[in-house]
């Protein structure tokens, strides 16, 4: 493992999750993943396609994470979509050995869990995303950026060279992660959401093939893979860590 974290946490609860103390500050340890036969095996997650399988479990976080959550016939409308893609973020449970694992896999099927999706549009000659959401249990882990990660791989790997999304005014969260992902806002539509009439902020990317936008992606990928690469599987070619 290489991932390293700095954490403010005991000793004990950094030895009973599997983490091996480097060096110790008073109440500060840089702590480092470590894979040793006694410690819990790591669940590790990859992206891939959204299929009309993954939906209700889509469905599930969408209406943990949105008021108004699409009802499964936009889904597979949208997986139907040619101009769309929607990719889903699965975590794995530790393979077990043994025969009751594999009568229990025969019977509930792979060990996996869907912890966040998202789907975007290919425009003209700019991707835009349509939908993003973890998990609330899981936000906070990384997987927000990592879907925003591969957003970017989309668009490069499809020569758009523009990012583009509306976002509620009120959700600072999001809107602080799409700022730091290069997105600037660009113009407000009013009343956009019909829910309550909130405001959308549109948000638009530079360039992405300018060296400032190839520079940042870079450097988040990077950043990615030192906090929380030892939960992320390598994964599809186009997600190199350069
Ligand atoms: C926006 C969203 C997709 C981000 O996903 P995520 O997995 O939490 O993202 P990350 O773990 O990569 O975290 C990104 C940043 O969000 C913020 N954040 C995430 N979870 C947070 C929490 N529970 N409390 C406070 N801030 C949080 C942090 O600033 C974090 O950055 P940091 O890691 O530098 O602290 C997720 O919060 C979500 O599903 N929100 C509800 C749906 C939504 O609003 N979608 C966007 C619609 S436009």
């Amino acid at each position: 493992m290489d991932a390293t974290d700095r954490c403010v946490v005991e000793t004990l609860t950094l030895r009973a999750s599997g983490i091996e103390i480097e060096s110790a500050e008073p109440r500060e340890y840089t702590a480092r993943m470590v894979e040793d036969s006694d410690a819990a095996p790591i669940r590790r997650i990859t992206l891939h396609d959204m299929t009309a399988d993954d939906i209700k479990a889509v469905r599930r976080i969408e209406s943990l994470a949105y008021e108004n959550a699409w009802p499964a016939r936009t889904f597979e409308e949208e997986l139907a979509n040619a101009f769309a893609h929607y990719r889903v973020a699965v975590e794995h449970q530790p393979e077990e050995h043994g025969a009751i694992a594999a009568i229990r896999r025969k019977i509930s099927g792979p060990n996996e869990r869907i912890l966040g999706f998202m789907g975007c549009w290919y425009m003209v000659d700019q991707i835009h995303l349509v939908t993003i959401a973890v998990d609330p249990e899981e936000q906070g882990r990384g997987v927000g950026r990592r879907l925003l990660l591969d957003l970017f791989d989309l668009a490069r790997t499809s020569e758009l060279w523009m990012g583009v999304l509306e976002v509620r005014v009120s959700n600072t969260r999001a809107r602080r992660l799409y700022e730091e992902f290069g997105f600037r806002l660009k113009g407000t539509l009013h009343q956009y959401y019909k829910d309550n009439n909130e405001d959308a902020h549109v948000m638009i990317t530079g360039n992405l093939a300018e060296p400032e936008a190839v520079e940042r992606l870079a450097r988040l990928r990077r950043e990615h893979h030192r906090r929380f690469g030892a939960r992320f599987l390598e994964a599809p070619a186009n997600e190199m860590v350069p």
